[in-house]
């Protein structure tokens, strides 16, 4: 143990697949507190965090959105298989967010500019919450998915585009990381193969879960 320990900035980047990027720690701890205030206004509603179902069997991630409201295989403005209230406005600042993510993860400036995300899927992880292996296939648009997390680490499963198995790679994702899915790997499979309890650096605002935020560019027009 030493008594003085480098100033933990944004951490090594890799690319675990063609056009998916991992920044560790890119959120700091500040930034990851204000997030799970941010979280914890949006689960007021007007539309209430939520376990989706999956033909007929609910989630056990629970799930609030922003801009479009997601439910399998489709967004609707409206949450109709909530409240049918409308969700709350996709926030000014997560476009800042979403294109300063793609601008350190080294796009082109012009990319950076015109990537504007109209939702984000807000996720919720108990200790015992999985999440299938899937593409996020519902947007119309192709536009890299931004996924930030905070709280515990998880097992996360970065697969490949063609099918659910072999190859894939396990990775930790932990409080602050950042992760994009563009280019070739925008849909690769992947999933969320277990939560670590008790794992959520200290100051990070959740004492127990993850939060997940992906934001997306669904391609619709009202
Ligand atoms: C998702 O696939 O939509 C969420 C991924 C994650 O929780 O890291
Ligand atoms: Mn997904």
């Amino acid at each position: 143990m030493t008594l003085f320990t480098p100033d933990l900035g944004p951490g090594e980047r890799s690319e675990p697949g063609p056009g998916a990027i991992l920044i560790p720690s890119w959120l700091n701890l500040e930034q990851q507190e204000w997030v799970v205030g941010q979280f914890r206004c949006w689960t007021q509603g007007p539309v209430p965090i939520r376990a989706a179902k999956v033909r007929g069997h609910e989630m056990s991630v629970r799930t609030v959105c922003l801009g479009w409201h997601w439910q399998p295989y489709k967004y609707t403005r409206e949450a109709t298989d909530v409240n049918g209230a409308r969700v709350l406005p996709f926030p000014d600042w997560m476009v800042r967010l979403g294109r300063r993510a793609l601008r350190d993860a080294g796009y082109p400036e012009d990319q950076v500019n015109a990537y504007t995300p109209d939702t984000a899927l807000v996720n919720y992880y108990d200790a015992s919450a999985r999440l299938g292996m899937h593409q996020d296939k519902d947007e119309r648009s192709l536009a890299p998915v931004v996924s930030l997390s905070v709280g515990d680490d998880c097992t996360f499963r970065f697969g490949n585009t063609e099918h659910r198995g072999k190859p894939y790679t396990d990775l930790r994702l932990r409080s602050g990381d950042l992760f994009i899915f563009g280019g070739a790997s925008r849909l690769a499979y992947h999933g969320v193969t277990r939560v670590h309890p008790c794992t959520a650096a200290d100051g990070c605002g959740l004492d127990t879960g993850r939060i997940n935020i992906t934001m997306r560019t669904t391609g619709l027009t009202d």
